[in-house]
Order: C-alpha cells, then sequence, then structure tokens
C-alpha cells in the first residue's frame, strides 16, 4: 500500500491507496447519507488498520497441522486496544475490530471548554496492564490537534509507551501541534487536507464527522 511520509512533521503518513481514496471521496459527499455514511467509515478503518499494524511483533509457536508439528508465527505480548475518542471515535472501532477481533476496546471522553478551548477529561477507562499494550487512538478527524494531545498525554501518564494515533482527515495545525508535543507517536491518515476554518473545521473536509455518524444535525 502506498504510503506518504509527511517532510517536515515526520511521524505523520498519509495511507493512499486506491481503495482508501475512493472511499474517503465519497465520504465527503454532502448527500452521503448516515447509512452508507457509518459502512465508509468502517470499511476504511478496516483498511488502514492492516497498515497500521504492519510493525505488530510476532513470537513463534508450535502448531500442530495435519500433517506435521511446526514453528509458527503468533502475535506477540498482550491484547492491543483501541483506544476511541468520544464520541467519533466510536464509528472507528468496528473496523478495527474486523481484522482485529480479539483486540481491548477502550474510550476516552474529553470535552472542549467554551471559554477556554482548552479540553477536559470526563471519561477514561482503559483495560488492566495498558502498559504493556499497544494502543490505536481512533478519531476519524485530526482538527486542531488539542483532543490527540490529551489523549496522548493520558495514556502517557498512565504509563503506556506504544501509542499510534489513526485518523482519516488531517489538517495541517492538528498534525503540526501533534507532532511538536509527541513527535514519538506516529500519526496515520487518508488524507491530510488544506487547512481549519475559523470555527475549527478541517477544509475542505467532511463536515461533522459525528453528526453525520449518529445522524444527530
Ligand atoms: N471534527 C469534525 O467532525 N469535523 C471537522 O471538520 C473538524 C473536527
Amino acid at each position: 500500500m502506498p504510503i506518504k511520509q509527511h517532510p517536515v512533521f515526520t511521524s505523520f503518513h498519509e495511507v493512499q491507496h486506491p481503495l482508501l481514496q475512493h472511499k474517503l471521496t465519497l465520504l465527503r459527499k454532502c448527500d452521503t447519507d448516515k447509512k452508507e455514511f457509518n459502512e465508509l467509515v468502517g470499511e476504511i478503518s478496516t483498511l488502514l488498520v492492516y497498515e497500521v499494524t504492519k510493525d505488530l511483533p510476532l513470537t513463534n509457536e508450535s502448531v500442530q497441522t495435519p500433517l506435521e508439528k511446526c514453528e509458527m508465527p503468533f502475535l506477540a505480548g498482550k491484547k492491543p486496544v483501541i483506544l476511541a475518542i468520544l464520541r467519533a471515535g466510536l464509528g472507528m472501532v468496528g473496523g478495527f475490530l474486523n481484522l482485529m477481533p480479539s483486540a481491548r476496546v477502550a474510550h476516552i471522553g474529553l470535552y472542549r471548554d467554551e471559554s477556554t478551548l482548552e479540553p477536559h477529561l470526563y471519561y477514561f477507562k482503559v483495560p488492566s496492564h495498558s502498559k504493556d499494550r499497544q494502543f490505536y487512538i481512533c478519531d476519524p478527524m485530526l482538527a486542531t490537534g488539542g483532543t490527540a494531545v490529551c489523549a496522548i498525554d493520558k495514556l502517557k501518564a498512565s504509563g503506556v509507551r506504544k501509542i499510534t494515533f489513526v485518523c482519516i482527515l488531517a489538517a495541517p495545525e492538528g498534525v503540526e501541534k501533534v507532532f511538536s508535543a509527541h513527535p514519538d507517536v506516529p500519526l496515520f491518515a487518508v488524507k491530510l487536507d488544506r487547512k481549519l476554518n475559523k470555527k475549527g473545521y478541517i477544509l475542505p473536509g467532511l463536515g461533522d464527522a459525528g453528526d453525520r455518524m449518529f445522524g444527530t444535525k
């Protein structure tokens, strides 16, 4: 799958597979209805998970085939964790689980203080032994980057060391913010869009992902 690393924000990668680009275009269209929108988010997430898990470590274990006993690779270590940033991150969980059905699912809730515009944590639930697990933070839109930085801060403060951030669309402002705060955290998106508008929406973007996913507009 073609992957493009950003020349400056080197933790950022665009996953440019033609199927992903096609599905993203459908997702952007304003006449894509709620059902199709959710199906597309799921399909895109499944295609992304294939790419973002390519470095998971393997270990050999003994297997008995119908013909003989042999040493073959299995995923090593504790089950990875899919961390959904509430609420739009929920839409990506099913797509991840398609390829990693035994991954654990964690949740983080952050709201933005309307006066300071700073994100505040209101919910955080992760599995036991999180320090030893690979976390995949899911949020379809990396916009200002405030929520992403806060989620990564919280995971690191809890002792988590292996973190990857996965989104569908990213804005340059958000990528810069996350790269500046956490250059060690790989960021993956289908597309780096042009910029944010004054209200913090990504342009050209796809609108409010949560509203389109849950039909709340
Ligand atoms: N969140 C969204 O859902 N859409 C944007 O464009 C930016 C943030």
